[in-house]
């Protein structure tokens, strides 16, 4: 298809928007409410742009000028590009060749502002702020409107999370279509009509999970994340790209950090994992990454944990260990370490000669992963085997929903993801006879045309023997459909046996599904890949007790039931002073993801890069410092002493630079099969520590009866003001 756009040709795929072909040629249209992932609307009107086509005359040919050419018929008016599709022959002007373009995008940016407070000195969004920035670039410089603006409520409260000022709001619509469209909740919608119309939820507040979406897409500061408001402008944050690791997804992240405080997440565009999406546990839930922090080693003295240096921690474990054989000493770490940290720590056990090596959580037995995001999204069916996706993978679930949507994957241009995608639609319709959910109820199961109760491994048998109505329309559909998808949750991978495998192998050959097994960890996959399992006589975690000595990275055995300590010398690396950590003998101060260099593998097998943000961790380290640090108390040398040697070992074994790895990652089958018995564990996503203190933020929200109760719009005292402006 051809297109012209201010006079440079373009060659682009029937269905481009207009909006699209402008930005393909490299030229610029302001716009607040297309967004890529949501169906275009045209409700902002800021897209402005003046269109021609080409006309066929009532003999079928195109009518010519007087220079042989089709003659281009001009459009009236000014169209939003956003909502029109470029057809073949199209011209298109913007604002740098169009006066009557640019004049009117200027009407409309002073009509936009004509009601809006303009408290950009005040308003937490400035330097990030698409209206602010669009102002600059697109308006009139002056308004001509003296009168006094409209006044509404500001710093509403929305739920705990998200803090709306309906004064700033400027209508764009994108928080509703986010909630209609994406989680598929309609929750939020404008209120009142005209000069009036604000944007309110119904009574209870926005469901959390994915509600912390919309203060990424709202192009005002009119919704604004409460964890992190007023805790830094823009442009003071240090803004690092790192991968979430709460879970096994591994959405793609931008970590804020300022004065050394982790103060901000926001999503970063993935397409194909988290798309541009992130849940709620992501972006709220980094508190504890500057509150409480272990800064330096703790070393027991006459019973007593008490403050010391590296170096007299180091000096306290090698007395600690006298007498014991390296080989004593059990080590433990969390799955969300990194794959260089693993592999810091299977080469010290390899000196060591230690069998009781172990991570956690981890399955008995892996399941091998066959299918990606992008499958899941765009299957033809999904049926969820003894998972609950929210606190599973909280990101997975909306790409379950974009598959019962319709699986539409946004275009991609050399511009990026093309801004507005015609074929999405607003209120979509949802296809539940889709998705089979069998196990145990979650939030996904509102959305499942199939529920079938059903718990641990028994979830399978019953879909190979169906014997319920909804069970057979399930298998049916296996049997039918041409792209299925299974996902397995925690509740059929904790009871794996060896004829769950059989069965899951004869189900695969038979209907041709992929297999998604969501990892136990965010990075268990990695680490089981390394073989960081109990090895012949080696004692799992679940045996702490029994071991001589352990050594314990951020794992808090204590506060899940176990013993939190081995038998006799124990050491403890943590970001925070656990119960585990109260226990030990020596407690080394560590790193959190968010602040550590590496690579995590996610439940697609992708490897992924952790980058490190500036935030003040005192004398924490990283494991594999630590473990250097230990090797050295032990009395031996390990070769992997920093994140390059860590690398350069793990790039013969996986065949990847993990120092160069594309922003989308990297799909690496790893597929060592293994077997060592595991603990059994429920998935918990929102951990103790990842809520925040709102007193001690400052960002307390009133409670929502008290908010309601001294609500109203200025001057609407009884009667609502007739008309004009209030
Ligand atoms: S609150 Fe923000 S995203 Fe929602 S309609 Fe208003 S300006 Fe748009
Ligand atoms: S889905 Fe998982 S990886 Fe993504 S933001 Fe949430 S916790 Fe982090
Ligand atoms: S009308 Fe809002 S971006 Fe086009």
């Amino acid at each position: 298809m051809k297109v012209v756009v201010d006079g440079i040709p373009l060659d682009l795929p029937a269905g481009t928007s207009g909006i699209d072909a402008v930005f393909a040629a490299g030229r610029d249209v302001p716009y607040f409410c297309a967004h890529s992932y949501l169906s275009p609307v045209g409700a902002c009107r800021m897209c402005l742009v003046e269109s021609g086509s080409p006309r066929k005359g009532k003999d079928g040919n195109f009518e010519l000028d007087e220079s042989g050419q089709p003659k281009i018929f001009w459009f009236p008016k000014p169209m939003a590009a956003c909502t029109m599709q470029a057809t073949d022959g199209m011209h298109i002007r913007t604002a740098k060749t169009s006066d009557v373009v640019a004049k009117a995008q200027a009407g409309m940016m002073e009509f936009t502002l004509l009601n809006h407070p303009l408290d950009c000195p005040t308003c937490d969004k400035g330097g990030a702020c698409e209206l602010q920035d669009r102002a600059f670039e697109y308006g009139y410089g002056a308004s001509r409107f003296g009168f006094d603006r409209r006044h509404a409520d500001k710093h509403y409260p929305l739920s705990d999370f998200v803090i709306l000022d309906q004064e700033r709001c400027i209508h764009c619509k994108r928080c509703v279509r986010y909630f209609e469209e994406v989680p598929g909740q309609e929750v939020l919608d404008f209120i009142e009509r005209g000069g009036h119309t604000f944007i309110d939820t119904e009574e209870g507040g926005l469901p959390t999970g994915f509600q912390g979406n919309i203060t990424d897409i709202c192009p005002v500061g009119a919704l604004l994340d409460n964890v992190a408001r007023f805790r830094g402008r823009n442009w003071e944050y240090d803004h690092t790209p790192t991968t979430c690791t709460l879970c096994p997804v591994g959405c793609s992240i931008t970590a804020d950090a300022r004065n050394g405080r982790l103060e901000r997440v926001v999503a970063r565009e993935n397409r194909e994992v988290n798309e541009v999406w992130i849940c709620d546990a992501g972006r709220f839930g980094h508190v504890f990454a500057s509150e409480d922090r272990l800064t330096v080693p703790l070393v027991r003295v006459d019973g007593e944990l008490r403050p010391s240096d590296w170096d007299g921690a180091i000096l306290a474990i090698r007395r600690g260990l006298t007498g014991m054989n390296p080989a004593d000493l059990a080590l433990y770490l969390n799955a969300d370490s990194t794959l260089e940290e693993g592999a810091a720590l299977e080469t010290l056990a390899g000196l060591t000669d230690t069998p009781s090596v172990d991570h956690w959580p981890r399955y008995a037995a892996n399941v091998e992963t066959t299918a990606t995001l992008t499958d899941v999204a765009t299957a033809d069916a999904v049926i969820v085997l003894g998972a609950d996706l929210g606190e599973e993978a909280p990101v997975l679930e909306l790409r379950v929903l974009e598959m019962l949507r319709g699986g539409i994957l946004p275009p991609e241009f050399p511009h990026g993801t093309a801004i507005a995608d015609l074929r999405l639609v607003e209120r979509p319709t949802r296809h539940p006879e889709r998705l089979a959910v069998i196990g145990g109820e979650s939030r996904l199961s509102a959305h499942a045309g199939m529920r079938v109760s059903a718990n641990g491994h028994n979830a399978l048998a019953r879909l190979m023997r169906p014997d319920t109505d909804d069970l057979r329309a399930a298998a049916k559909l296996l049997a039918e459909v041409k792209k299925p998808v299974l996902i397995l949750g925690a509740d059929v991978l904790n009871t794996v046996t060896r004829e769950f495998t059989a069965q899951l192998a004869d189900l695969v050959t038979r209907t041709g599904a992929k297999v998604l097994p969501i990892s136990a960890g965010p990075n268990s996959k990695g680490l089981a890949h390394l073989n960081l399992v109990p090895r012949a006589g080696g004692l799992g975690y679940d045996r702490l007790e029994e071991a001589r000595a352990a050594f314990i990275s951020r794992l808090d055995p204590a506060t899940h039931g176990l013993p939190g300590r081995a038998r006799g010398f124990t050491i403890v690396h943590d970001t925070h002073l656990t119960a585990t950590a109260r226990l030990a003998d020596v407690v080394l101060p560590a790193v959190t993801n968010y602040e550590k260099r590496g690579t995590t593998v996610n439940l697609e097998g992708r490897l992924l890069p952790l980058r490190q943000a500036a935030l003040s961790a005192g004398e924490g380290a990283d494991l594999i410092r630590t473990l250097t640090a230990l090797a050295e108390a032990l009395g031996v040398r390990t070769r992997i002493r920093g994140l390059k040697s860590a690398q350069a070992l793990l790039a013969d074994r996986l065949g990847v630079d993990l120092t160069d790895l594309p922003e989308s990652g990297v799909i690496r089958p790893l597929g060592v099969t293994f077997t060592a018995p595991a603990l059994p564990h429920t998935p918990q996503l929102w951990k103790e520590r990842m809520h925040a203190n709102p007193e001690r933020r400052g960002s307390r929200v009133p409670d929502r009866a008290d908010r309601i109760a001294t609500w109203q719009l200025t001057g609407q005292d009884g009667a609502l003001p007739v008309g004009g402006d209030d």
